[in-house]
């Protein structure tokens, strides 16, 4: 049996809340630290301030055992041997992470380290940080042989972010000593050994006992680099699939079928071509600038990723541009919108390509309807109801009497609509539909004017 490791993950963001779950869940005892006491009393009272499939279970199962919650980092980081940084690093003015936080919350473990400690960095950051993170905590007067700095990106994907904890593809840890590396797998030695996949509890998915996940042991630059270089080319995936649709459109061919002819050859893979409205979220856009920003700084060409970037943009645009080509004006027109987060399955609206598309809408005179199952109460933040904006309580009344309905985030029940009920429902029955979640064929046999993204009409 692997030995419980006692762990402080400092920042209760989604990545820090969603690892401290997840390693509670392996056995470890957890100290999660946030500087806002109000979310401390909030998790110690058993809320959750984020909306992911079995969070709540696992905090639940661990709150009183295995996980504390404390805005105390000096003691947090005495009484832990790792102490994971799940800090923010938001892109700052010029592209690059803005590490402030990272720097911050490294001075203060530095200030509080009593014996040897690892430090991992599980915060999206550039490569090189790992080295910053070494010589903050050097300059705080910690002696070399009294810590080592360790690299651990993670990979979750946000709405199923603890499924893809628990049963990761790859677990990526870079490390610079041995002492290190030991520690980090004794962490995760519960999900590499299988043993976590034989527990009555264990949540499910697609890795058993007998197909744990890899331990990638690299240097800790590799291991950030992975990170970034991760996130950049799922994003490419995506433009390069949403270039192909455009392609698709102009020749009638459908990009379904061209996604699953090339993502049919192992070495390209079937995920990650989905074409639509352009990738959203607090990672792609974040990352491709953040990696394209390093590139840059290293005197090194990466225009590739400055194209995934335009190719994004543009694909909002166009899709604007087949709204209008299909209602020709906008004002005084009452559209129906179906999805604001930047993904179904999520109430994150963070670089939502779905909120972009709302907010020309209403610029050029629009009145819109919108109904999304989660992300409504994020969205009132940025676009307030008024006269044009209204947000409803469910699909049909967002259709109602709307001159077109405009489906922006791939939620799954907005796959399951009932047709018919749709059509009476809408003045016009036209759907535009940015997430191809309908076939292009039944739509019009049941009498729906339906426009997709690179099928033919
Ligand atoms: C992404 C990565 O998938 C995770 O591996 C990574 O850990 C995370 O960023 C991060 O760095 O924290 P996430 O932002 O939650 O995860 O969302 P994704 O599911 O990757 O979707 C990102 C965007 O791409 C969404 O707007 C989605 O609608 C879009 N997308 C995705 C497509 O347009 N087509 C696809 O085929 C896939």
């Amino acid at each position: 049996m692997s030995q419980p490791v006692s762990i402080a993950v400092v920042g209760s963001g989604y990545v820090g809340l969603v690892a401290a779950a997840c390693f509670a869940e392996m056995g470890h005892h957890v100290i999660c630290v946030d500087n806002d006491e109000s979310k401390v009393k909030m998790l110690r009272e058993g809320g959750i301030p984020i909306h992911e499939d079995y969070l709540p279970e696992l905090l639940n199962r661990h709150r009183l055992n295995k996980v504390e919650f404390t805005s105390d980092l000096k003691s947090a980081t005495q009484r832990s041997q790792a102490i994971f940084i799940a800090v923010g690093t938001p892109q700052s003015k010029t592209g690059s992470a803005d590490l402030s936080y990272v720097d911050a919350v490294a001075s203060e473990i530095a200030r509080s380290i009593d014996g040897y400690k690892v430090i991992v960095e599980k915060s999206t950051v550039p490569v090189y940080t790992n080295e910053w993170i070494r010589r903050v905590i050097e300059r705080n007067g910690v002696p070399k042989d009294l810590f080592d700095v360790a690299s651990n990106p993670e990979f979750l994907r946000e709405g199923t972010a603890v499924v893809d904890f628990l049963h990761a593809d790859r677990i990526v840890v870079g490390v610079e000593s041995e002492r290190a590396g030991k520690l980090m797998s004794d962490i995760y030695a519960p999900l590499t050994s299988g043993e976590y996949y034989k527990l009555p509890q264990a949540v499910p998915g697609s890795l058993n006992e007998n197909n744990p996940p890899p331990f990638l042991l690299t240097s800790t630059k590799a291991a950030e680099l992975i990170k970034h270089a991760s996130n950049a080319f799922l994003a490419m995936k995506i433009s390069f699939i949403n270039v192909v649709s455009n392609i698709c459109e102009a020749v009638g061919a459908d990009v379904e079928q061209v996604a699953k002819g090339i993502g049919s050859d192992s070495r390209i893979g079937p995920k990650f071509l989905r074409a639509g409205i352009g990738y959203g979220g607090s990672c792609f856009p974040k990352d491709v600038a953040a990696f394209r920003y390093v590139a840059e700084q290293l005197g090194v060409d990466f225009d590739l990723l400055k194209e995934v970037e335009s190719i994004n943009e543009e694909q909002k645009k166009r899709f604007f541009q087949k709204v209008r080509a299909a209602l020709w004006t906008f004002r005084g027109k009452k559209l129906g919108v179906l999805g604001l987060a930047f993904k179904g399955g999520t109430d994150d609206i963070r670089e939502s390509p779905a909120l972009d598309i709302v907010e020309q809408l209403l610029k050029e005179g629009a009145h819109i309807a919108a109904f999304d199952p989660a992300a409504t109460p994020r969205a009132k933040e940025v676009i307030p109801p008024s006269a044009f904006m209204r947000y409803v309580d469910d699909p049909y009344e967002a259709a109602a009497d709307a001159d077109a309905l405009l489906i922006l985030s791939d939620w799954h029940e907005f796959s399951e609509l009932d047709l018919d009920k749709l059509h009476y429902t809408l003045r016009y029955p036209i759907v535009i539909d940015g997430r191809n979640l309908y076939d292009p064929a039944e739509m019009i046999e049941r009498g729906f004017n339906y426009l997709s993204v690179g099928r033919p009409a």
